[in-house]
């Protein structure tokens, strides 16, 4: 392994920081060592309209129950906005950015009371009540923001679903959740583009119908005016509706175990999942990480660059830096558009203090050279931070010398949709970095590794990352489906929370994650099920069979690797091909969009029939030295094929 290079806390960073080593060491001993007192008294940093006597309540044995201030009541619409207004009413709480430079608004705390108050009035007005799912399919505009709140603030449960899904994703979405009243925009814009999300709705709603779901009302913002389809009495102009009603809404009192939102997320196995979060502890969860981990202050502009159709968008665009009365930026637009240094034009218009962003925009960002970097001043910096994949320590020096000018600390921060909040991270004046390491645990959070019999390890060692104990910002179930959520996450290893990841710890007690041990693949820091992709694949009807793995890809981590085994009769040609990637974009949408397909004759499967996936794997990868044991395959001769086949493609 090459040396790892320790970049030291500066003096700067302590200096201004919320948390030092000292107070990290001691809150973490306390966090752990009663966990109940700690977060009885950090529960305190959201208003509760009935304060919780119960703080919690919880095991990771079967049947597994997980429940945190299970008796207080609170409404997180009222603790994003209402708790603000009378001492920071005029400060901004959304600072939009548009794909057109030109295009910018700045939203107060008192503006994004009165347009929440007025879509609650609009949910209402439409028989939207307490629990009842709402479909959210939105570009990055402010809308967005005010139809999550919106939701909170009736209490219904919103399911947000990333607008890059196609229209088939969406409407499985719509039907898993039983949703009948969907918010969208006429057309987004990325990059210049247009993006049907009216069209796709339309078409998501008329599947939805077929499997007996009933969409009853679609609600569009007019973001392009661009040409849509309009169906009467079902579809409603957001501006319409939202000037016809009052800008006067008491928030409903909800529990602090009332559901706030499903996302839907992959998994190895089956379609995604609806992963579950509730109202009191992931919003202590999502507000406390936010502070400390990007040591922010009151004042500080701050900019995450994900979508709110991810949950890095929901707790850290939204919840979290709302909670606690932040200036957050939303960009409707890409990284490279209208230039590659678009990201650091952004940073110097808006004074932005933290950054937050994904590992494959670093890349992109760094292939492009200095010069793009170099011609802004970046002054305004003081944090910034990764997500959503292992950063490699190349592209975490680049980030670090060139993009922070070495003065601004970097926090790698692991964590998942199932999470609800970051787990594992550096403190910006607490935690000593180095290159790729996402460091140590979050207060209350006990990180465990395994081999694959679920023998603990201890020291420095290689496992399978578990936690063994609960902390309030965790996924409370599968929407619909308990058992599953069992079954995913608390089998493997009895009594523990499995994440799916693999990772290593160092001799400082550091963790390095080391990407996912299970047919979880990570494409541009966007979670993709192999076994999705392989449905998509199969459903075309020339297609008899397909494997999908993933291989290591420059720029987005991993690219997805297809072996396809065509129908009798069939021949596969760069035709097929192109045909096949568009049949797997519809079907999922673009990000599902297979980098590589190679036609197999035949796939390698032990003698019981199961698909080796370890040998594709390695194929895909070019090791073909390293192939391993093949001799339990049931027709080893498959293999040669394969390898024959993808070295002559080279
Ligand atoms: C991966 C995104 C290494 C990991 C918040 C995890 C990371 C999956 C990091 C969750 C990181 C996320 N370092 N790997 N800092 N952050 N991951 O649900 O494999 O979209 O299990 O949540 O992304 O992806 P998800």
């Amino acid at each position: 392994m090459s040396e790892v290079h320790v970049h030291k806390v500066q003096p700067a960073w302590r200096e201004r920081a919320l948390i030092d080593n000292e107070t990290y060491q001691k809150w973490y001993a306390e966090s752990v060592a009663d966990p109940e007192r700690f977060w009885a008294e950090h529960g305190k940093r959201i208003d509760w309209f009935k304060p919780y006597g119960k703080v919690k309540n919880t095991t990771f044995d079967a049947p597994v129950s997980i429940k945190w201030f299970e008796d207080g009541e609170l409404n997180v619409s009222h603790n994003c906005i209402d708790r603000h207004l009378a001492t920071r009413g005029d400060h901004v709480a959304i600072i939009w950015e548009g794909d057109d430079p030109a295009e910018d608004r700045k939203i107060t705390y008192r503006e994004l009371h009165e347009q929440v108050c007025r879509l609650a009035n609009v949910l209402k007005k439409h028989g939207v009540r307490r629990g009842d799912r709402v479909t959210i399919y939105m570009p990055m505009i402010p809308e967005a923001a005010y139809a999550m709140l919106a939701c909170t603030r009736v209490g219904a449960v919103h399911s947000v679903v990333f607008g890059g899904f196609s229209p088939d994703s969406l409407a499985g979405r719509i039907v898993d959740a039983e949703s009948t009243f969907v918010i969208t925009a006429d057309e987004g814009l990325r990059g210049g583009k247009a993006i049907p999300l009216k069209e796709n709705t339309d078409k998501a709603v008329d599947i939805a119908a077929r499997h007996h779901v009933m969409v009853k009302n679609v609600l569009v913002v007019r973001r392009t005016g661009g040409r849509i389809g309009w169906a009467d009495g079902r579809d409603l102009w957001y501006h319409e509706e939202t000037a016809a009603v009052s800008a006067d809404n008491e928030p409903e009192r909800m529990n602090a175990e009332d559901p706030l939102f499903i996302l839907y997320t992959s998994g190895s196995t089956g379609k995604p999942k609806g992963v579950l979060h509730t109202s009191g502890g992931y919003l202590v969860y999502a507000s406390m990480t936010h502070q400390y981990v990007f040591d922010y202050h009151d004042g500080d502009i701050y900019w995450c660059t994900a979508d709110v159709g991810w949950v890095t968008g929901h707790s850290y665009i939204l919840y979290g830096p709302l909670a606690n009365g932040a200036t957050t930026l939303m960009f409707e637009g890409v990284p490279n558009y209208p230039s590659v240094s678009r990201f650091w034009e952004v940073v110097d218009k808006h004074k932005v203090n933290i950054f937050y962003t994904a590992p494959t925009a670093i890349r992109a960002l760094m292939g492009a050279g200095d010069a793009p970097v170099k011609n802004t001043s970046r002054r305004s910096l003081r944090v910034l931070g990764s997500v959503g994949e292992p950063i490699n320590p190349e592209a975490w020096e680049w980030y670090f010398n060139v993009v922070g000018d070495g003065n601004v600390p970097i926090v790698d921060t692991w964590w998942q949709t199932e999470t609800g909040g970051i787990l594992i991270t550096p403190l910006p004046g607490a935690t000593d970095l180095k290159a790729g390491s996402a460091t140590r645990p979050f207060f209350g959070v006990q990180p465990q590794l395994v081999d694959n019999e679920g023998k603990v390890l201890e020291g420095a060692t290689d496992g399978n990352l578990c936690i063994v104990d609960s902390w309030p910002g965790q996924m409370r179930t599968v929407y619909g489906d308990h058992e599953r959520f069992v079954q995913t996450y608390f089998s493997t290893y009895k009594g523990k929370y499995f994440t799916g990841d693999g990772c290593r710890r160092d001799a400082d007690g550091y963790y390095w994650i080391t990407g996912r041990v299970d047919d979880v693949i990570n494409v541009s820091g966007h979670r993709m099920g192999t076994a999705e992709v392989e449905s998509a694949l199969v459903s075309h009807p020339k297609v008899s069979e397909a494997a999908v793995v993933g291989y290591p890809h420059d720029i987005k981590g991993q690219g997805i690797y297809c072996y396809v085994t065509l129908m009798a009769g069939e021949q596969g040609s760069d035709e097929l091909r192109k045909e096949l990637v568009a049949h797997v974009r519809k079907e999922i949408g673009a990000i599902a969009s297979p980098d590589k397909l190679q036609f197999a004759p035949g796939l390698p499967k032990t003698r019981s029939g199961k698909i080796m996936r370890r040998i594709l794997r390695k194929i895909a990868e070019d090791d073909f030295g390293a192939l391993g044991d093949t001799s339990t395959l049931a027709d080893p001769a498959v293999v040669d094929d394969l390898v024959t086949n993808r070295q002559n493609k080279k």
